[in-house]
Parts: structure tokens; C-alpha cells; sequence
């Protein structure tokens, strides 16, 4: 299917580039739609990031919030919703958690925000995460997923003496120069299937970064296996997400993570699971943890802080020697700063509370497997394809095991259906068909069950279109 070039280069194939939708309920979301023309003019685009513009599916304008308590949230028109949107990851814990909003305003209060000196409660965090994530032996702080993605490369490279990186099209892994290509781009114009072109996000990006990239497709451990046996003595590492949660949600065929841990053992090619998403939430351990898979280096940030702003990156202690002895920068004002580290203290204390995670899979297997029953009922071909609490409903006939798969054969008109029908019925999620539904610590059974009531009115609708 030809795409549509969207902006940012972000070529989102087909139907996914919509223009000038409206919401079929106009009257619903007015306080909303006159915010975003206020916010238009002083804000481009009116929003504050591209997962919040129109053209990554918030058509015609964004829902403005009002707030959010546990696991809803309520708009500036005075609707309230299930929340399953979750802030794109980081509220874990529901809304507004008690044990950590009262953990960082009693640091603000008892110490400050930033000092630029370290503090002991530093080391405290250090502590749980290493006792936690199977892979860290030493780590640092930062403070968005981007910027720790940025260290592991840079890491990576130190430590190899080697410039490229393997990275696989359909994921994301911040918006710095070196990894914000290859997207969502037009499979028909980025390569082969099996060799596809390094395609950028947009302009302003140096075009050299090209050559220091090779895209593969996911889920092809014999194509990694033969690119690094062809070129691992240039390949610095191979970086991955290890489930793919930035199309959607693919999830790694079996062995697949297991192969890429024993052909970069191999080759001396330093393996980063980038687990923004994946940590702390399909484990306490990540993703890691759960499919038994060591890497070297790891980025964390989402899950991380309880909703407050945080990330880390970590792993052999070999590796990260090159940052303690100052070989490697990894600077920042506000990295460590008091905010951060008492979220994430205060967070890792609740997520390590024995049976959590048990509950938690419990909550989203009924919400999953729930929705392939109303699916499968309906008549309607889908997969709902996940892990947890981080799933996506596939509008398709086609198993997805990689991103071409995804552009090529997931309906984006039937999920804008989807999408917006649950909506009016108080169910939210990201409009975008390559985005995901995650599930909090916060969200019930009963939640799960009214998730499948509206899901079983709007399988009727899309029946009947
Ligand atoms: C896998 C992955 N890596 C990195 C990032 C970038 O994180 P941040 O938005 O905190 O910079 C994201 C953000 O969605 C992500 O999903």
C-alpha cells in the first residue's frame, strides 16, 4: 500500500495520514477544540510533542485534560474516562499515586531540587535497580528515555571502537540525530524487505548519520547473523526494544532475543535493550527478566519514575567503566536531581511489592483475551497482540511479526473507528493504530469489565459499517 508522507517524514502508509477528520460528536470535545485554537497560535502545531499533533492521530485536535485520578482521566469538557492512554507509559501507577506524590513533595520540602552534588538517596536507587534488573551492574541517571538511548550508543561505540549500530525499522528510540530514522517510513520507497534503506525523520538531520545505521527487519535473527558476520567488525551494537511497542506491539518470535544475545556475544558487538517502555512494567526486571535474556546495556525511563520525569541507563560493569574513569561524558543539570530520585525510590518501593506483577497480568490477560473473544464473536478479523499491560488490537487478517507487516496490512480507517467509538463510550487510548493500550497498577476488573461492554457495542458497529 502506497503511503502518504507525513510530516517529519514520518511516512505513515495510507489511511494513517488522515486530514481534516471530525469527531462525530463534535459538541463533546468543544472546551477542547477552543483550547487548541487558542494553544495553535502560540504553541506549532498546539501541542508541546509530535504523539500529541494531528497528524500522529489526535484529527482534528487533541482531547485538553483536566486531570486524572488512579487509572482516569477527565477533559476540559467534563468527560471522564477510563485511561488506558496512561500518559504514553510513565503512569504505572495510576494517576496522581499517593506513596509518590507524597514521597517527592516531602523531598522538595525536607531538601530542595537541585543541587549538582550528589545525595545519598542516590545510591539508594542505584541499590534497587541493580538488585532488580537482571543486567545492571552499575548504572546512571538521566532524565528522558532519549537522552539514555543516546548514552548507550555512545557507550557502545567507546567500548567497540566501532561505528555502526543495528537498529530495526518500525521502532523508536527517541528523537536524537543518531537512531530517529526509520520510524514508520513508506515500505515502498525504504529498500528491500530485507535490506531496508535508512530513511530519516525529517530535514535537519545530517545525512551522513545514514551510513552509521543498518536497518534490518525484526524478528530475522538469520539476517542479523549474516549482516554481522558480513560487517561485525564496524558494528558497535545492536540497540532494540525486546518487544516492538512503537508499532503497535510485536512481540519477539521465540528464540529471536536468544539469538540476538548469542550472535552479539559472539562478535563482540554490544547488545542494548532499549526497555523505556518494557521496564518495570512486564517485570520488575523489564523485559529482561520476564524473557530470560541478558543484554549488556539497557535505557529504562518510562515505568521508571512513577510518572514523574527519570531514566537510567546501565548495565556491565566493564562497560560502564569508560563513564566512571570519564573516557565517556554522561552530564546533566538535572541529572539525579531530588524530583527524580525520590520518584523512583518511592516507586521502586511500591513495584516491589511481592504479587504485584501476578495481579497486574491477571487485570490485563482478562482485558486481552477478553477482546479477542469480542473480536472473534463479532466476526471481525484482529489479533490483539501484546504482553501485560502493553497491548494493541491489529484491524488486520495477517499475522504481524515485523513492521512491514504492519504497514502493509493493519487497517488504520477501522482503527480511527475503533478508536473514536470507545472513546464515546469513555474508554481512551492513543488514536494511532501503531501506538499501544497500557494497562496501570491502578486499573480493576471492574475496569476491564467495562473496557469489554464498550468493546462488545463498538465490534457491533464496525460488524455493521
Ligand atoms: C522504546 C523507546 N525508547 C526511547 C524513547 C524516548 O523516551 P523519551 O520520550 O523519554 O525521550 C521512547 C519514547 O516513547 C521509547 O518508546
Amino acid at each position: 500500500m502506497a503511503g502518504r508522507r507525513g510530516r517529519w517524514g514520518d511516512d505513515r502508509s495510507g489511511e494513517e495520514a488522515r486530514v481534516g477528520a471530525i469527531y462525530k460528536n463534535a459538541a463533546r470535545y468543544a472546551k477542547s477544540r477552543h483550547l487548541f485554537e487558542e494553544a495553535r497560535k502560540v504553541i506549532p502545531g498546539g501541542v508541546n510533542s509530535t504523539a500529541r499533533a494531528t497528524w500522529s492521530g489526535w484529527d482534528p485536535h487533541p482531547l485538553f485534560v483536566e486531570g486524572g485520578d488512579g487509572a482516569q482521566l477527565t477533559d476540559v469538557d467534563g468527560n471522564t474516562y477510563l485511561d488506558y492512554l496512561l500518559g504514553l507509559g510513565p503512569m504505572i501507577l495510576g494517576h496522581r499515586p499517593k506513596a509518590i506524590t507524597k514521597a517527592v513533595v516531602e523531598a522538595i520540602e525536607t531538601h530542595g531540587t537541585v543541587f549538582a552534588l550528589p545525595m545519598a538517596a542516590e545510591i539508594a536507587l542505584a541499590e534497587k535497580l541493580i538488585a532488580s534488573v537482571p543486567s545492571l551492574e552499575q548504572v546512571r541517571l538521566c532524565n528522558t528515555g532519549t537522552e539514555a538511548v543516546l548514552y548507550a550508543i555512545r557507550l557502545a561505540r567507546a567500548f567497540t571502537g566501532r561505528r555502526k549500530i543495528i537498529r530495526f525499522e518500525g521502532m523508536y528510540h527517541g528523537f536524537s540525530d543518531g537512531v530517529y530514522w526509520s520510524k514508520h517510513p513508506n515500505p515502498e520507497t525504504s529498500g528491500s524487505d530485507r535490506a531496508p534503506i535508512p530513511v530519516p525523520q525529517g530535514p535537519g538531520m545530517p545525512a551522513s548519520i545514514a551510513d552509521s545505521l543498518i536497518i534490518l527487519p525484526w524478528n530475522d535473527a538469520a539476517l542479523v547473523r549474516e549482516v554481522i558476520e558480513r560487517e561485525g567488525a564496524d558494528i558497535a551494537a545492536v540497540l532494540t526494544e525486546p518487544v516492538m511497542c512503537n508499532t503497535g506491539c510485536i512481540l519477539p518470535e521465540p528464540g529471536f532475543l536468544e539469538a540476538l544475545r548469542e550472535i552479539t556475544h559472539k562478535a563482540g558487538v554490544v547488545l542494548i535493550f532499549d526497555e523505556v517502555i518494557t521496564g518495570f512494567r512486564l517485570a520488575l526486571g523489564g523485559a529482561q527478566a520476564k524473557y530470560g535474556v541478558t543484554p549488556d546495556l539497557s535505557t529504562f525511563a518510562k515505568g521508571l519514575g512513577g510518572g514523574f520525569p527519570v531514566a537510567a541507563m546501565g548495565g556491565r560493569a566493564d562497560i560502564m567503566s569508560l563513564v566512571a574513569d570519564g573516557t565517556v561524558s554522561m552530564a546533566g543539570t538535572y541529572a539525579g536531581n531530588v524530583i527524580a530520585v525520590s520518584a523512583a525510590n518511592a516507586a521502586m518501593a511500591t513495584l516491589s511489592e511481592p504479587g504485584l506483577y501476578d495481579r497486574l497480568y491477571e487485570v490485563c490477560d482478562r482485558l486481552r483475551f477478553g477482546l479477542e473473544a469480542v473480536f472473534r464473536d463479532a466476526g471481525i478479523p484482529t489479533r490483539v497482540a501484546g504482553i501485560g499491560p502493553v497491548f494493541q488490537v491489529w484491524f488486520s487478517d495477517h499475522d504481524i511479526r515485523d513492521y512491514r507487516d504492519a504497514a502493509r496490512h493493519a487497517s488504520h480507517s477501522l482503527f480511527r473507528i475503533w478508536w473514536e467509538e470507545m472513546l464515546e463510550r469513555g474508554i481512551l487510548f492513543h488514536p494511532g493504530a501503531f501506538e499501544n493500550l497500557f494497562v496501570s497498577f491502578a486499573h480493576t476488573v471492574d475496569d476491564v469489565d467495562r473496557t469489554l461492554a464498550a468493546a462488545r457495542e463498538v465490534a457491533q458497529i464496525i460488524r455493521n459499517r
